[in-house]
């Protein structure tokens, strides 16, 4: 087992992001990034104002002035060394989808990158966002002034002047890609239209329909576990078991938790086929869907059997399980992996709406959880995930901040440790 889960080409890209400060290129580039490390294609940006910063850590506007010489080569040289460290990721790292985070402004500058990519047999995917959004543009330089390294410790208003310039000394130079012989993505105002040419391969199409979902207005996403259900109090794995009395009790509770947290806000509920999934959301009082996808790791023939019968009956696929818990699939049955790929669907559309909560099963939202979170792949399947827990999730410019609150209700605990044998001594 192993490999990537649709990456079938021998291929190398190269993401080289375009645009103007403050147009949510560094956002998009981490997103392209979480999303194919998800689906394990090895993917890996490369910020050339990182490397910048090496040098020259808290410039001033006028450092990229076109007709600042000292500017241009302190710029060119990062650039050359983000660059340098991108070709050596392909070769050392077996690197597939690089994305070169810089602002590529220039046709120029977008040329030499172009000619370095070709004589390395790597695939060029330009992706500009041109925004002429005020709002998209004001709320990206409150996030930069607040968070970027180049003005840590200045006065915030300050620093939204010298950033405002900084665009404008941009701007004197900027040309959009308008060569169709290039293979690109031109995203204008992220996802109220979207320009596509020349798209080459497998990889790139699923890159670009990833892009072609991108929203970035503000909206949360819950999570929640079913309510305890009859296999968790008996200690079975699977099956389609009705709720508990405890888990009925957190059914009931469940839309006043959901309230607190959402407030007046409109809110879409996704649940499993499951029974349990959907007695756990029967009382709350938003529009509901169900999802195929969203069901529980199939476990095969070890469906509705307990840990220990399944370490008494299999022990070697126990002991298997625990030595690689995200690439194990029951006899006849799912693995994380499996799962993750037929959640795709779901983190699309995810992607596309507004607040949603999906009220689903220990593995689903183990793997959902990972997407958002970036947790890598050999520790989401051992991720603790309570039963009676609201998690909500907040995606922000430079990660998603997590809350999680607890029900009063106990439950029982359905984690097991790794290596944790279940037999009775
Ligand atoms: C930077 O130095 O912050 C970015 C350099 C660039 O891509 O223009």
């Amino acid at each position: 087992m192993g490999g990537y889960s649709f990456h079938v080409e021998n291929v190398q890209i190269c993401v080289i992001m375009v645009g103007l400060p403050a147009r949510g290129k560094s956002l998009i580039a981490q997103k392209i990034v979480r999303y194919l490390t998800w689906l394990s294609v090895p993917a890996k940006c490369f910020n050339v104002g990182n490397y910048r910063r090496i040098e020259t850590a808290q410039p001033t506007a006028d450092f990229f002035d076109v007709n600042n010489p000292e500017g241009e080569r302190l710029r060119k040289i990062a650039a050359e060394a983000a660059i340098t460290d991108m070709f050596r990721w392909y070769e050392e790292d077996k690197g597939v989808v690089a994305i070169l985070d810089a602002t590529n402004t220039t046709k120029a500058r977008r040329d030499w990158v172009l000619d370095l990519c070709r004589r390395r047999s790597v695939e060029p995917l330009f992706v500009e966002s041109w925004c002429d959004d005020e709002d998209l543009i004001m709320q990206n330089i409150i996030d930069v002034k607040t968070t970027s390294p180049d003005y840590v410790g200045q006065d915030p208003e300050q620093a939204a002047l010298d950033f405002r310039n900084r665009i404008r000394n941009y701007e004197k130079v900027y040309e959009t890609i308008d060569d169709t012989d290039l293979t690109y993505v031109k995203l204008i105002n992220v996802g109220s239209q979207v320009i596509i040419n020349r798209i080459q391969s497998y990889l790139e199409s699923r890159i670009v329909y990833y892009l072609m979902n991108l929203h970035i207005k503000p909206r949360c996403i819950w999570l929640s576990r079913h309510g305890e259900s009859m296999f968790n109090v008996d200690g079975k794995i699977g099956g389609d078991s009705d709720l508990s009395p405890r888990g009925r009790e957190y059914a009931r509770q469940l839309p006043a938790i959901t309230r607190k947290s959402v407030g007046d806000q409109p809110l879409t509920v996704w649940t499993s086929t499951l029974k349990r999934t959907q007695q756990t959301a029967k009382y709350l009082p938003y529009r509901q869907l169900t999802w195929k996808a969203l069901d529980e790791l199939d476990g095969g023939q070890c469906d509705g059997l307990t840990y220990e019968e399944i370490e008494c009956r299999y022990p070697e696929d126990f002991a298997a399980r625990d030595e690689n818990k995200y690439e194990y699939r029951y006899p006849g049955g799912e693995s994380y992996r499996d799962v993750v790929i037929r959640l795709e669907p779901i983190i699309m559309e995810l992607e596309r709406q507004e607040n949603i909560m999906i009220v689903t099963h220990q593995a689903v939202l183990r793997c959902i959880y990972a997407y958002f979170m970036n947790v890598p792949q050999d520790q989401s399947p051992w991720m603790e995930v309570p039963l009676h827990t609201l998690i909500k999730l907040e995606p922000k410019a430079y990660g998603t901040e997590v809350t999680r609150m607890k029900a009063d209700i106990p439950a029982v605990s359905t984690y097991r440790e790794k290596g944790q044998s279940t037999l009775k001594k």
